[in-house]
């Protein structure tokens, strides 16, 4: 999706703006643009199509000293990636410049407004008519920025993040958003605006969060928050916990790698941040044991690898806590009027916590009176702030399209969660409530005895696979959860396509894409089902299947695999955490032999912020 970064201060502009737009590259974008301005004088615009290198061309031997401009990386929705399409955008007269992440709905009605008032479009953007909506409102009224910039704000549907110049206000920057992310951050040095948190990162971790339908103006020396009345408020400066090197690839080829590798660090800090000696502590979710109690039915709720990690959690949570779980996909639970529980609880699993359909979903349930629980990585996300409780995740900035290491962290958000649920709820003893603890703790070890003993072995699995048009991913119950997320990974990043049946489902019709040398790889980790899942690995493999098998070390599939891929033992519960290791490297490194950007793959973007 589209990317922003601001700056106000006493260094050069530009050079910070070109930075922290290379740092949101991952989120996919199609053309990008710069807008710097120096005291008194007029805003000069850069703007390229394709990649940000096209845009350093074009800036060089420019000699821009202004210390005040915004830029922006655009992912095209209304209007084709092009030059004159790309942000920033001026209004008729120059007066108003501006960069835009989100959709603005009524757009059409708006032109129709702008056109009855003289205003004529140069672009096919909606961009472009929100500049001029606010032009229009700050000569109409003559009060200035923040009158514009709110009166728009009440008149345009859709979600938005902006950041605003004013020709008549020099050293100033005007932001305002609504159900897209925006943050400003503060240093030494000045004021930055980004919406996401690597963008400025290296720059300061110390930032505000601005609310849905509040604006702030960006000076030198101090930045200035308003409600939608005009009125100013008061922000706390918070920290941003993060460690800049985790937005850096220190060394490793892509960021997707890297953060498969981080994965025993960054469960182990998720577990600590829960896991106390031998008991689970979740008073920092502000979730109490009377509310675990009354809850009859948990909903989860959220969209792609995050749905994934909600059907682990359904086994594991139903499993542990007897309650029943529904898991859904949030694109579709927001527009099918669900009629919730009341006595319910819904989960919501996301990443960015800005996913607009999972924030949708939760202010479905919110709207219907039911308890919300948010599972997120990013702090001070929409989701994380909405939700009336939040469990946070601690992966860490994650750079790639492609999620490893904040599922990896989810899913162990979800187990604690389920361990803690069954316990309070009186569903496990104390006995088995200590062997889940002792075992949790292991799987950072486990997951690191992977990284170093399966990746070779990948490696050179992957290059045999690399040509490939079709693989399927089969198991039953929690194995086949994981292969959801294995077949994706897959797919999303190599461009092959990719199934994940239930193992059982097969013979109802997929089967019959079987031929020679099709890749199957098979998960078989849960013991009670484990016969069964042999035998549908069988029936691919006697209709010539090549069939790869990531097993629990203990576990015995001599007669049926081809290729096995062996993961540390542990309780039935924990092996999510220890097979998808191996179904991220064999995504990572088939896409690797074939020569593509595995970081950025095409048509993705990192966090989806339009439905
Ligand atoms: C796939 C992937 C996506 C995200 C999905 C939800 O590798 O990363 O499927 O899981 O877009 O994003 P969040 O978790 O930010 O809500």
């Amino acid at each position: 999706m589209c990317g922003i970064v601001g700056y106000n201060g006493s260094k050069k502009a530009v050079d910070i703006l070109l930075d922290g737009l290379s740092r949101l590259e991952y989120r996919g974008y199609d053309s990008a643009g710069v807008a710097v301005r120096d005291k008194d004088k007029e805003i000069q615009i850069f703007k390229a199509k394709g990649k940000l290198e096209n845009l350093r061309e074009k800036l060089e031997g420019e000699k821009l000293k202004g210390t005040c401009g915004i830029g922006h990386t655009r992912w095209a929705t209304h209007g084709e990636p092009s030059e004159t399409n790309a942000h920033p955008h001026v209004s008729n007269d120059g007066n108003v410049t501006l960069v835009h992440n989100g959709i603005i709905e009524n757009y059409q009605e708006l032109t129709a407004k702008l056109g009855r008032h003289d205003y004529t479009l140069y672009s096919e953007t909606d961009t472009e008519v929100l500049t001029n909506i606010i032009d229009y409102y700050y000569k109409k009224y003559k009060m200035g920025p923040i009158d514009a910039i709110n009166r728009t704000m009440v008149r345009v549907r859709g979600s938005y993040a902006i950041a605003v110049m004013f020709r008549d206000y020099p050293d100033e920057i005007w932001v305002a958003r609504k159900d897209s992310p925006m943050i400003i951050g503060e240093n030494e040095d000045g004021y930055y605006v980004a919406s996401d948190v690597p963008a400025i990162l290296k720059y300061t971790n110390k930032v505000y969060y601005i609310d849905n339908l509040e604006a702030a103006c960006l000076k030198k020396d101090k930045v200035i928050f308003y409600d939608l009345n005009g009125d100013e408020i008061k922000k706390e400066l918070k920290e941003i916990k993060w460690d800049v090197s985790a937005a850096e690839k220190e060394g490793y080829e892509h960021f997707m790698i890297k953060e498969i590798n981080e994965q025993p660090d960054v469960i182990k800090k998720t577990i600590n941040s829960f896991v106390r000696e031998d008991y689970i502590d979740l008073s920092n979710t502000g979730l109490s044991d009377e509310e675990i109690k009354n809850f009859k039915q948990i909903y989860i709720v959220a969209c792609g690898s995050a749905y994934h990690v909600g059907v682990c959690a359904q086994y594991v949570l139903e499993d542990l806590t007897r309650i029943p779980v529904r898991v859904e996909i949030a694109s579709e639970f927001r527009y099918r009027k669900p009629i919730l529980d009341k006595d319910g609880l819904v989960i919501v699993i996301s990443q960015s916590g800005e996913t607009a359909d999972s924030l949708a979903a939760l202010r479905e349930a919110k709207n219907q009176g039911v308890k919300t629980l948010g599972i997120i990585n990013v702090v001070g996300s929409s989701i994380a702030r909405e939700a009336d409780h939040v469990l946070y995740t601690l992966a860490g900035p994650e750079i790639a399209v492609a999620t490893t290491k904040a599922f990896s962290t989810q899913l162990i958000a979800a187990y604690v969660l389920a361990i803690q649920m069954g316990y309070v709820k009186g569903k496990i003893n104390e006995t088995v409530y200590q062997e889940l603890i002792e075992e949790i703790k292991t799987l950072p070890e486990k997951v690191q005895y992977e990284l170093d003993h399966l990746t070779n072995k990948i490696q050179k699995l992957s290059s045999k696979f690399s040509h490939i048009k079709d693989a399927f991913y089969i198991g039953r119950g929690l194995d086949y959860a994981i292969s959801l997320e294995g077949s994706l990974k897959l797919k999303e990043v190599s461009y092959i396509h990719s199934e994940a049946y239930a193992a059982g489902e097969l013979k109802h019709g997929t089967i019959s894409l079987i031929e020679d040398g099709t890749l199957v790889i098979g998960i078989a980790t849960q013991e009670e089902i484990f016969e069964k899942t042999i035998s549908n690995l069988v029936e691919v493999k006697s209709r010539g299947a090549y069939v790869v098998t990531v097993t629990s070390e203990d576990m015995d599939v001599s007669k049926v695999s081809n290729f096995t891929l062996n993961v540390p033992k542990t309780l039935k519960y924990f092996y999510p955490s220890l097979t998808v290791v191996p179904l991220q490297l064999i995504g990572y490194y088939i896409t690797v032999s074939r020569g593509l950007d595995v970081d950025k793959p095409r048509n993705l973007a990192k966090s989806v912020t339009v439905e």
